[in-house]
């Protein structure tokens, strides 16, 4: 009989729309999840499917506190990742980066456990380097509408490299830029839903500005590879590494791909941009790509047909 037990891996804000992918994953490689969300951002609904495999185990459990677990391996992706989650509860959003670090990396301490932190682009703020390499030290507001994310999520890169420098965890920082895909959740304000929706409704497709900023979009399978990869480095990889898309489209080419692909009639409108809104951001993804051997390969129209069609089949529930 063998004695090899199945990999236990931690996944927190696991309900959300990255985290029920990367469980969905990580049970179809064999490893034992325990997933764990206070369902502030995330429904249960992502991860239904799950419910009831063997390898699986989904627990309320807010970050902010302590959690007493037996784990090899813990993904930190809790923290709401859209403006409207996170500016909803300002103090709790700081509180979720930063007390679920510290819980996350005493729980790593405790137990030997590696530890990946989801953290996110908006690290570089407003950048001044284009594209971003990830010794750029950003250009945040402390004081503005979206601190309470951005240097939360950068004390908690703090954090990760305190308790490496300090009691030699083996840490793994990502900075993740936008992701998107099925399971996003149709309100939560981001460009691609709310395009997709608005188009699918056939309602005006609102851009801020005048659409000519530019974001670069991944798919959530590639990133979700890139998390498994980074997580499989040996020991001296810490991070931080880039990951995202490389190609760059214009807020004005997404609402053009998205009215095409769903075949909508929907006219773009223009509203004021919002305070802090980055006006560029790309990733310079060379490390990812030397480190982990990976880059961002679905097709933006691939990504975009695929997530229209979970799009699609939420707006016919509703009618
Ligand atoms: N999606 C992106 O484009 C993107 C970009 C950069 C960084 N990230 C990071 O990746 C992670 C996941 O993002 P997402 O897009 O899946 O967001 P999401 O909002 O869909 O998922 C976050 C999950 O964390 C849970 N959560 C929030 N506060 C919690 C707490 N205190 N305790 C336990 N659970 C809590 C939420 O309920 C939700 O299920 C986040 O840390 C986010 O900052 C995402």
């Amino acid at each position: 009989m063998s004695t090899q037990r199945a990999k236990r891996v931690l996944v927190t804000g696991a309900a959300g729309f990255l985290g029920s992918h990367l469980c969905d994953r990580l049970i179809a490689e064999g490893s034992d999840v325990l997933a764990v969300d206070n369902f502030f951002s995330g429904p249960k609904e992502n991860l239904a499917h799950l419910a009831g495999h063997p390898r699986f185990e989904l627990m309320r459990h807010d970050v902010t506190f302590p959690l007493y677990v037996e784990v090899d391996e813990i993904y930190n992706l809790a923290c709401p990742a859209s403006p409207v989650h996170y500016q909803h509860d300002p103090v709790q959003t700081t509180k979720t980066s930063v007390h679920g670090a510290i819980n996350m990396l005493g729980l790593a301490k405790r137990t030997g456990a590696r530890i990946l932190q989801a953290s996110t682009s908006e690290v570089y703020g407003d950048p001044s380097v284009h594209p971003q390499t990830e010794d750029y030290w950003g250009n945040v507001n402390p004081i503005g509408v979206r601190s309470c994310y951005d240097e939360g999520k950068r004390c908690a890169e703090t954090l990760f490299f305190d308790y490496r420098r300090q009691h030699g965890l083996p840490i793994k920082v990502v900075r993740i830029f936008n992701t998107y895909g099925p399971r996003m959740r149709p309100d939560d304000g981001r460009v691609v839903s709310n395009f997709i929706m608005q188009a699918l409704r056939g309602d005006d497709i609102t851009i801020y500005g005048d659409g000519s900023q530019t974001r670069s979009f991944c798919y959530v399978d590639d990133l979700i590879e890139a998390l498994v990869r980074m997580m499989a480095t040996p020991a001296d990889v810490t991070g931080p590494i880039n990951l995202g898309s490389t190609g760059e489209f214009t807020m004005l080419e997404l609402a053009a791909a998205v009215t095409e692909l769903t075949g909508s009639a929907s006219k773009i409108v223009f509203e004021d941009l919002p305070s802090d809104d980055p006006t560029q951001r790309k990733p310079d993804t060379t490390l990812a790509r030397n480190t982990l051997g990976w880059q961002a390969t679905t097709p933006l129209r691939d990504g975009l047909e695929r997530t229209i069609a979970y799009f699609r089949t939420l707006v016919a529930e509703v009618q």
